[in-house]
């Protein structure tokens, strides 16, 4: 993809194809649909995911009488679907009465897909608890930050800490592992739904205590994390710790995240036992976290870190494909595992809760799938099959009509169904793989939104002003989190690392000193573990190995100079302190404070460098600064595209993939460095001309 983030946004083996080869069924004369492996092709924990590229939908076939199951079947397999996914709103199908559960049903419907060649991903109720729960046990609804409580009739209406809703969530799951998780066409499970909204009802704030009491043993050190003495915040008793959505002590705010992540991490426990203790091996297990990809109510890596792949649903609601936004999304969702990930929702269309739920262009709906699959997505999965009839939903972009028949959508979902049964064999085992990180942390984010500063301090819009340079030059770009690994990559990008304790501070020094390039961008290395000031100034525990320091940073009014550019929003002023650092960016004309000062400074370490960047900069010279880092750090470029055109790279099994997606309106020819096989057309290609939203998949040579 060329041109910066402005431009753009207005515009996975041999065994396998074996048994693909086997179990390839006819839709018409000539043609391929996607292959489910066959039973035993993947014998791993959770692997079958990883063995083909899967098709499929949202289907309610409690919704419908049975008698129409089958048709429906046969549409999804006639548009090229391989999975389907059910039962994740169903409990009161499941459950009519307390301790009377109905699995029957299910049963029936995952035979019946597996007759037409769909597997099928199975969704744990917990996200839609039935009215006689609510009615009998009052206190699973949620309460929230206000202290109210929830009624009955829409969604997430539970409380995640209420020990009742985990009993029953526990009963029914092992109620559904035991009728299904021995079923050979259930590929995998979905737990709940779109974890959101976590609860302040009294069995939490109990949770939150004992949690309080386990992490820091007395209350003395509870004080002195959150330095109470501060507007006599000192607490004497347990009970008095605050627990709301109320703004309160930043140390406090910070913890009552980790708290409620762990809430989440149980409450997904609870049923993954339960699914585990029953179901076979070769069962994945993952969630769907939603379509705010970026949202950071809780830390989705530890969400993640139980679970065999991550999922999230890509929506665009409003408008049209921003693609640099969009892809460090599904960056992002990779990252969270660090391996292929799926597209549980992705819109067929359109949605209904937008300001303005607009169509997208036709062949928009075929690029985002294969964003989506360019970016490491293995499944994708519209919402939804067909809309219940009444309900909250009647309005939201589906693949089939009230009567039951295609919408205009079908042709189009059908084209893609036809291209990834083709285009399987050779993704099959093929990740994207990246030399650059961009590190993304949960803490630093709760840091810097807590005190925000600047209203206009958007840390998404950080992280993609470094991503959209970095993927203008590579085929992908890795998006991870700080407490991970790093030694793979030669450029690590810190937009944002506000809070930086000593694991991640020693983690950053021997990736540099081992001859990594770490950049740090603003607000770096401000905060401790508990969201406390470090004793020392910016950037903290890596100011040494900088050579310099942050004197002041500033929230701008206006832009000032620096460089050949500009700064906005923030600006910090730096100080070089060992001989050996160089400024790299400096302030012209400014706000008085900082005028001829250092924006920006480097410092070689051994055969790594550390380089901080105290402003946010302006589009000309953030791509300077990447490309020169770039080369500093010795990354090769991947070969150019045109404006408008997205370049994405999947590698492995030895096979190397190229996936090229424009995303405007104009056609445009894309000049290949060498000669590569066109996977969806066939013949091999020097060049290959994109139409409006056009897609195409090479396979080039892997030794390059
Ligand atoms: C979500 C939910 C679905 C449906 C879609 C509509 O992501 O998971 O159940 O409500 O949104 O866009």
């Amino acid at each position: 993809m060329t041109g910066g983030k402005g431009r753009l946004d207005r515009v996975r083996t041999a065994r396998l194809r074996a048994v693909l080869g086997a179990v390839l069924l006819s839709l018409s004369p000539g043609s391929q649909a996607l292959a489910a492996p066959a039973e035993g092709a993947s014998a791993a924990n959770g692997q079958a995911q990883f063995d083909s590229l899967w098709l499929g939908s949202a289907w309610y076939p409690e919704q419908w009488p049975e008698e129409r199951w089958d048709e429906d079947l046969r549409l999804m397999r006639a548009h090229g679907a391989n999975v389907v996914r059910i039962g994740e709103f169903a409990w009161a199908r499941m459950e009519p009465s307390e301790g009377a559960y109905d699995m029957d049903w299910l049963v029936r419907a995952v035979r019946l897909a597996g007759k037409h060649g769909i597997r099928v991903v199975v969704g744990t109720p917990t996200d839609t608890p039935p009215a006689w729960m609510t009615q009998k046990y009052p206190e699973v609804l949620r309460v929230d930050g206000e202290g109210r409580r929830l009624g009955h009739g829409g969604r997430r209406q539970f409380s995640i800490s209420d020990p009742h809703y985990r009993r029953l969530s526990r009963d029914v799951v092992t109620r559904m592992a035991q009728a299904l998780g021995r079923e050979p066409n259930v590929i995998g499970w979905q737990i709940g739904n779109e974890y959101t909204d976590e609860s302040y009802d009294p069995a939490a704030k109990a949770a939150w205590v004992g949690w309080l009491k386990a992490r820091y043993g007395t209350l003395d050190r509870l004080n002195d994390a959150w330095t109470t003495q501060y507007w006599s915040q000192t607490y004497s008793d347990w009970a008095q710790v605050p627990f709301n959505t109320e703004k309160g002590n930043p140390g406090l705010m910070l913890e009552q995240k980790r708290f409620i992540t762990d809430q989440w991490v149980s409450f997904q426990k609870n049923q993954l036992d339960a699914i585990r203790s029953a179901a076979l091996p070769s069962q994945f297990i993952t969630t769907n976290l939603g379509g705010l990809g970026w949202a950071n109510r809780f830390d989705r890596y530890a969400i993640n870190r139980d679970l065999d792949f991550a999922s999230w649903d890509n929506y665009v609601g409003t408008g049209h494909v921003l693609p640099y936004r969009n892809g460090a999304s599904h960056d992002l969702v990779r990252g969270w595992k660090r391996r292929n990930f799926w597209v549980m929702e992705i819109q067929p269309g359109f949605v209904n809760w937008a300001p303005v739920s607009n169509m997208l262009h036709p062949g928009e709906t075929r690029a985002m799938a294969w964003q989506a699959i360019g970016h490491g997505a293995d499944g994708i999965l519209y919402w939804q099959w067909r809309n219940a009839l009444n309900g909250q939903e009647t309005m939201h972009g589906s693949i089939l009509g009230p009567d039951g028949a295609p919408l205009p959508i079908y042709a189009e979902v059908s084209r893609i169904g036809r291209e990834m049964a083709k285009a399987a064999p050779v993704l099959a085992g093929t990740t994207p793989v990246s030399p650059v990180a961009i590190l993304q942390d949960y803490p630093s984010r709760w840091s810097i939104d807590f005190q925000l500063h600047h209203k206009d301090y958007d840390q998404i819009a950080v992280l993609l002003d470094y991503y959209a340079p970095l993927k203008d030059a590579l085929g992908s770009v890795n998006i991870v989190e700080a407490a991970g690994p790093l030694e793979s990559y030669r450029l690590v990008v810190a937009p944002s690392l506000a809070v930086i304790d000593e694991a991640t501070a020693a983690r950053l020094t021997a990736f540099v000193q081992g001859g990594g390039h770490l950049i740090l961008g603003p607000r770096s290395g401000q905060r401790d573990a508990f969201d406390r000031l470090q004793p020392r100034r910016q950037p903290g525990p890596l100011a040494d190995l900088l050579g310099g320091q942050v004197e002041q940073f500033y929230a701008l009014d206006e832009p000032v100079a620096v460089g050949a550019g500009k700064a906005t929003i923030w600006a910090e002023d730096l100080t070089p302190k060992a001989p050996d650092a160089q400024v790299l960016l400096r302030y012209g004309k400014a706000n008085g404070w900082l005028d001829g000062h250092a924006a920006a400074i480097t410092r070689k370490v051994g055969k790594g460098r550390i380089t901080y960047v105290g402003a946010l900069i302006d589009k000309g010279l953030m791509k300077t600064l990447i490309d020169d880092a770039l080369t500093g750090a010795g990354v090769a470029r991947d070969f150019a595209v045109p404006e408008g055109v997205e370049l994405m790279t999947r590698e492995g099994d030895g096979r190397s993939v190229v996936v090229l997606v424009n995303h405007g309106q104009e056609p445009r020819t894309v000049t290949l460095p060498e000669p590569m096989t066109d996977v969806l057309e066939g013949g091999r290609r020097q060049a290959v001309t994109l139409g409006a939203e056009g897609v195409a998949v090479l396979q080039r040579s892997a030794k390059r």
